[in-house]
């Protein structure tokens, strides 16, 4: 499908600067900082695939790095539920700065937290 894609409906330009965001505020959260590098490089390089491809745009991650197992990919990492908090509220004040209008914030917001919530792997008490 070509239209109706959120990646058409915003753009590439929109979908990187997203990231670019996110990940400023994400080396700036005292929850996340412990679990990720002090080189975001390479993160935001995956990120910008994933969620393009994520959003309906071209397969960009699946091309360089096969398939996502993205569950897998984030076990050897403790996330708590206060994790995929912070995670959201990163998104969240990044879809805000780069003025993701409506109807595709909630949209995509929705998804992502549906993919956080898929992620947790580590209840609270075990941190
Ligand atoms: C990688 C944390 C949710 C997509 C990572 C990494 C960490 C992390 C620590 C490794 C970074 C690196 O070594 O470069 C978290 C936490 C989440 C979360 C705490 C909270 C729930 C998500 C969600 C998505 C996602 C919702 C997608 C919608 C990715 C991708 C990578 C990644 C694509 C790169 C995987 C690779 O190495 O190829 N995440 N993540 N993450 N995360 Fe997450």
């Amino acid at each position: 499908m070509e239209h109706g894609t959120i990646y058409n409906e915003i753009g590439k330009e929109k979908i990187d600067e997203l990231v670019e965001a996110f990940y400023k505020r994400v080396s700036e959260h005292p929850e996340l900082i412990p679990i990720f590098p002090d080189d975001f490089t390479e993160t935001i390089r995956k990120q910008k695939q994933f969620l393009t491809q994520f959003f309906g745009g071209p397969p960009l991650y699946v091309e360089e790095h096969g398939h996502p197992m993205l569950r897998a990919r984030h076990l050897p990492f403790t996330i708590t539920p206060t994790r995929r908090d912070a995670w959201l509220s990163c998104m969240s004040g990044a879809m805000n700065e780069v003025q993701i209008e409506e109807p595709f914030r909630s949209f995509m917001f929705e998804r992502l937290t549906m993919t956080a919530n898929h992620m947790m792997n580590t209840p609270e008490d075990e941190k």
